[in-house]
Formats: structure tokens, sequence, C-alpha cells
């Protein structure tokens, strides 16, 4: 298990996603984590939205709302109107919800709890676990779709989505280090979103091949199984 999270670790060294709301290298290296609010920030618009389209509208918004003070006391129309784009409004709206009672009710600091984080307005169990483990650094489990297909590859888990889901979940809970707990949500949705893609796999260049079940077997690239609608 140690091995895993480390070998994935030194994999994320190097290979890490450049993001807007990430800390650079150096600063991963020195222990410096990331603003909680652009992490907050990330994950409401990741929601629903691709890295991809969520890079340049994170970038606006924190030009335009460096700190969630700045955003609670934001005009309700600028708002929406610069999140114009990433569809989903009902997360716009609670975005300004949540930033208004983070200044209200938490003296403008995002809490660094998962119960305090879960609720407030528009943070769900995933979005609450992942600002836990991202902002804060605490061993909170990130589950996403990256992360269910790289855990259905590496144990080898044929077991259709949803009914799965739980299995998924503890062995994801299972891999979790108390060491850079944050990095490691990261790294791992990362492997889901580069290597461990849906289709074409590329096992050969994984930091885990040598452990993968799935890569065993020949089923990683069909794996997970989807039960049909
Ligand atoms: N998807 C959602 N949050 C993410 C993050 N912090 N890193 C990579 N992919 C993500």
């Amino acid at each position: 298990m140690r091995e895993l999270s480390a070998s994935l670790l030194e994999w994320y060294d190097h290979n890490a996603r450049a993001m807007p709301w990430r800390t650079s290298p150096a600063d991963r290296k020195a222990g410096v984590l990331p603003d909680p609010y652009a992490v907050w920030l990330s994950e409401v618009m990741l929601q629903q939205t691709t890295v991809a389209a969520v890079r340049d509208y994170h970038r606006k918004f924190m030009a335009l709302w460096p700190t969630v003070m700045d955003l609670a006391a934001a005009e309700d129309a600028a708002v929406m109107a610069a999140w114009a784009g990433l569809g989903y409004y009902a997360r716009a709206r609670n975005l300004l919800k949540c930033a208004r009672v983070v200044v209200t009710e938490h003296g403008g600091v995002f809490p660094d709890d998962y119960d305090a984080l879960l609720g407030l307005p528009g943070i769900g169990p995933y979005t609450a676990a992942a600002i836990s483990a991202i902002a804060f650094d605490q061993p909170a489990t990130v589950v996403d779709g990256n992360v269910e297909r790289v855990m259905a590859r590496l144990h080898d888990i044929h077991k259709p989505l949803p009914g799965a889901k739980a299995e998924l979940t503890a062995c994801a809970k299972d891999l979790t280090p108390m060491q850079r707990p944050g990095d490691y949500a990261q790294a791992v949705m990362d492997l889901g979103a580069t290597i461990c893609t849906p289709r074409n796999p590329a096992c050969g260049i994984c930091p885990w091949r040598d452990s993968c079940d799935g890569r065993k077997a020949g089923s990683a690239p069909d794996l997970p199984k989807k039960t049909p609608k």
C-alpha cells in the first residue's frame, strides 16, 4: 500500500499538470499549501466542467475577485455574467451564497473541517473531501470518475458501476496515505486523466504498471464495467 502511494507521489512530482489553482512544484516540495479560496473555486467549477474549460474562468474569477471577501461583496449580476458559458447556473448562485456564508459565519476564512465544509452551500461530499485534502492536506478520500476507473483497473474489479461504487471507494480509501494526502488525491486524478484514460490507457509508462491486476489480466482497457442503462 505504502509503496503504491509513494510511487504515485514520485510520479506526480515530475508529471503533475500545471493548473492555475495548484502551487508550483517548488512550493509543493516546501509543503506550501494552496489558497483554500482558489481550491474551492476550482472544485465548484470542475463539478460539471472539464479542466480545459475551467482554466480561463478560474483565472478570470481570481483576477476580478482575488479573495472570498471580494467575491462575497460582488454584485450578483456581475458574478452571473462572469460565469456565463460555464453552464449549470445553480453553481454560480451557490458560489455567491457560499462566499457570503464564509464571510458572515466564518470570518472570511474557509473552515478546514470536512463537516463544516459539507454544511456550506454548493458543497457536497465530493467537494468537501477535495477541499479538505487539497487545501488542508487532510487524508480525505476523493473519488471521482477518474479515481473509480483507476481503482477498478488496479484491483481488476469487474463488478459494474454504479453498484461497485462502495467497493471502489473503499479501495481508494485504503490507498490514501497520511503523508501528502492532498498531492496524492490530485495525483490519482491526474493519473486517470493522462495515463489511465478511458480508452487506450498508456500502461507502459504507468507508475503502477507492475502492481496493476487489470493490466496483468489484460482487462484494464475494458474497466470499469457499467450496468447498461
Ligand atoms: N478534477 C477535479 N478536481 C481536480 C483536481 N484538483 N485535479 C485534477 N483533476 C481534478
